[in-house]
């Protein structure tokens, strides 16, 4: 047993040998029964998997902590890696390990060969049948190895990893289409498109997502399969107007920035989403802190007096995902 100081400060017990990376069917399982969602935040660097890992500990949530390819070419999957360790060597909530918007075969594999709980292949950029292929393809390789598979249906509008799809060449996922591409591929999670985008223009005008057909494609899949089907909402930040005001305030651009309301977040949570993606609101909370650390402090240049306090915000903002929107507070040890 050791004893390790945490980087926020909070001292505990580890079992450094004992603690493993769960997976997300599990999770899934128990917060679709409890009537929550898990947060699946966007990891990039030392300070927001800090910050993640600490707001998860304090208020006893499961985690899924979700690595992108630009944050694999911007880190290194090795460096991320270890630092998922450490995560799981300084906490004790259940975390989760997984590779988001998989592009191919190829990234799927490297992640599931270099420990990774849950893999997504997206192939919702390809026709119906060739995104079927594909995700079987994965799915037959991460099964056999533990892993399990979450895949998209329906194209998002926004951006992700420089790929741009427009509103108007967004498409809702169809249910007969969601149950049937289910069945075929046997993925464990399907990410859906129902109104949500990436990044922090989601709406001009009222914000409006379409749980009707979310209820569709709920009854659908899960009237083939046989259980309560996890479903996944991407491009899921709420885009908190004082952050954006903050990061406007002190130098920055972001006109009309609109995210998801946390009713509607909270709302899905309790009607079938077991995932909730967040990056955005996490690159706010930390940007807007910087950017007013900056301004305030023009004379300071040690970027653990910035990097510090902008951690912190993200901390804050990722404990108020787990205890006000998405309901996963206290749910650690279910
Ligand atoms: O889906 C997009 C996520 O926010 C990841 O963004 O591709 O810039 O790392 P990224
Ligand atoms: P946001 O851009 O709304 O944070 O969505 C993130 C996401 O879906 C990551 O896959
Ligand atoms: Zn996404």
């Amino acid at each position: 047993m050791i004893f390790l100081k945490s980087a926020l400060g909070i001292e505990k017990e580890t079992h450094m040998s004992e603690r493993k990376l769960v997976g997300t069917n599990e999770m899934f399982k128990k917060a679709l029964a409890g009537g929550y969602a898990i947060g699946a935040y966007n990891v990039n660097n030392m300070e927001i998997l800090q910050a993640i890992a600490e707001a998860a500990e304090e208020t006893r949530s499961p985690i899924i902590l979700q690595v992108s390819a630009g944050a694999r070419k911007y880190a290194n999957q090795t460096y991320l890696i270890k630092l998922v360790e450490a995560a799981l060597a300084t906490t004790t909530v259940p975390i989760a390990l997984h590779l988001d918007h998989g592009a191919d075969f190829e990234i799927c594999k490297a992640c599931i060969d270099g420990g990774f709980s849950s893999v997504m292949i997206d192939g919702s950029r390809f026709p119906l049948e060739e995104n079927i292929k594909l995700t079987k393809q994965v799915v037959d390789y991460a099964h056999a190895r533990g892993v399990s598979v979450e895949a998209e249906l329906g194209k998002l509008a926004g951006v992700e990893d420089d790929v741009k799809v427009d509103a108007k060449h967004a498409t809702y996922t169809d249910p007969e289409e969601a149950a049937r591409f289910v069945k075929e591929t046997g993925c464990d999670s399907l990410a859906i498109a129902i109104g949500t985008s990436h990044g922090a223009y989601k709406f001009k005008g009222e914000a409006k997502l379409d749980f009707e057909r979310l209820a569709e494609i709920k009854k659908a899949v899960n009237e083939v399969v046989g259980y309560d089907f996890p479903i996944v909402l991407h491009g899921s930040s709420s885009v908190p107007k004082e952050f954006v005001a903050k990061c406007n305030q002190f130098g920055g651009k972001l006109p009309d920035a609109q995210g998801v309301p946390e009713e509607m977040l909270n709302y899905a949570s309790k009607h079938g989403v077991a995932k909730i993606n967040i990056d955005t609101d996490l690159r706010l909370a930390m940007t807007s802190t910087i950017r007013e650390f900056f301004i305030e402090h023009p004379e300071k240049f040690d970027p653990r007096e910035y990097m510090g306090p902008g951690r912190t915000a993200v901390k804050e903002m990722v404990m108020h995902k787990m205890r006000d929107v998405l309901g996963t507070a206290g749910h650690a040890d279910d």
